[in-house]
């Protein structure tokens, strides 16, 4: 059995202060779950103060990203050794990463590769646009992200990545993929090619969240989807209550 698993990113949002106060909110108001993992990827500079908020709680921290390398002459990017000090999970590959900061496969696979080596728990964003979806490509798309990301991964690693299927065309668009759909690609363009590429028990090992437009009155529809293990949930996971009724309401339909 997989442990569901939600986690909220918070992307470029919230001062220090704003994820401080989000911080202690949900630590109060998801004190009695632990039936699933949970976890909140602030902004690199609010990671210090959210990570000592949540230090000892059921809700772990997380960063949007990182670079690949543990030190060296990168302006700008922090490392994994970095990224480790403050925080547990790591985002790599979000789709936003990839269209407006010119992340491929490729950097995908080297960051992978560095979450891995720092014993960071990646979460790694695989998703279609529209037009590969209306054009029929999302599980040949979606599959080739899949072996990119994995290429050169060891079993005993692959194990420990849990991946977020996000529909670009669903991410803050208010339009979300049917769960039948997204429950569908994610055994044909993941399941599958992870069988191929390990075997049947990585395969469904694998955790594998939706992510695009997930809220508090859509989130049981996704979570009892047979292949579907949690959410990354994006714009409702900057307020308190929204947050708070998507795990809430993930365990209802649980029933756990
Ligand atoms: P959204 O974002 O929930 O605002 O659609 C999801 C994500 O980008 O992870």
């Amino acid at each position: 059995m997989r442990r569901p698993f939600i986690a909220g990113n918070w992307k470029m949002h919230k001062t220090v202060a704003e994820a401080v106060d989000l911080a202690v909110a949900l630590k109060a108001a998801l004190a009695d779950v632990s039936t699933m993992d949970l976890a909140v990827c602030p902004t690199a500079t609010a990671l210090e103060a959210v990570s000592h908020v949540l230090a000892r709680t059921n809700i772990g921290v997380g960063a949007q990203n990182m670079y690949w390398e543990d030190s060296g002459a990168y302006t700008g990017e922090i490392s994994p050794l970095m990224a480790k000090e403050l925080a547990a999970y790591v985002i790599i590959g979000h789709s936003e990463r990839r269209q407006y900061f010119g992340e491929t496969d490729t950097t995908v696979n080297l960051k992978l590769k560095a979450a891995l080596r720092h014993n960071l728990t990646p979460i790694v964003c695989i998703g279609e646009s529209l037009a590969q979806n209306e054009a029929g490509e999302t599980v040949a798309f979606v599959g080739a992200q899949i072996r990119g990301a994995f290429a050169g991964i060891a079993q005993d690693d692959a194990q420990k990545v849990v991946l977020a299927y996000e529909p670009i065309w669903a991410i803050g668009t208010g339009r979300t993929a049917m769960p039948e759909d997204a429950d569908r690609t994610i055994r044909e363009a993941i399941r599958n090619v992870l069988c191929d590429l390990y075997d049947q028990a990585t395969a469904e090992t694998i955790r594998v969240q939706y992510g695009g437009s997930v809220k508090p009155s859509n989130m049981a529809d996704f979570i009892v989807m047979p292949e579907i293990d949690g959410a990354l949930v994006g714009g409702a996971s900057l307020k308190v209550e929204d947050f708070a009724g998507i795990v809430k309401n993930a365990a209802a339909a649980l029933k756990v």
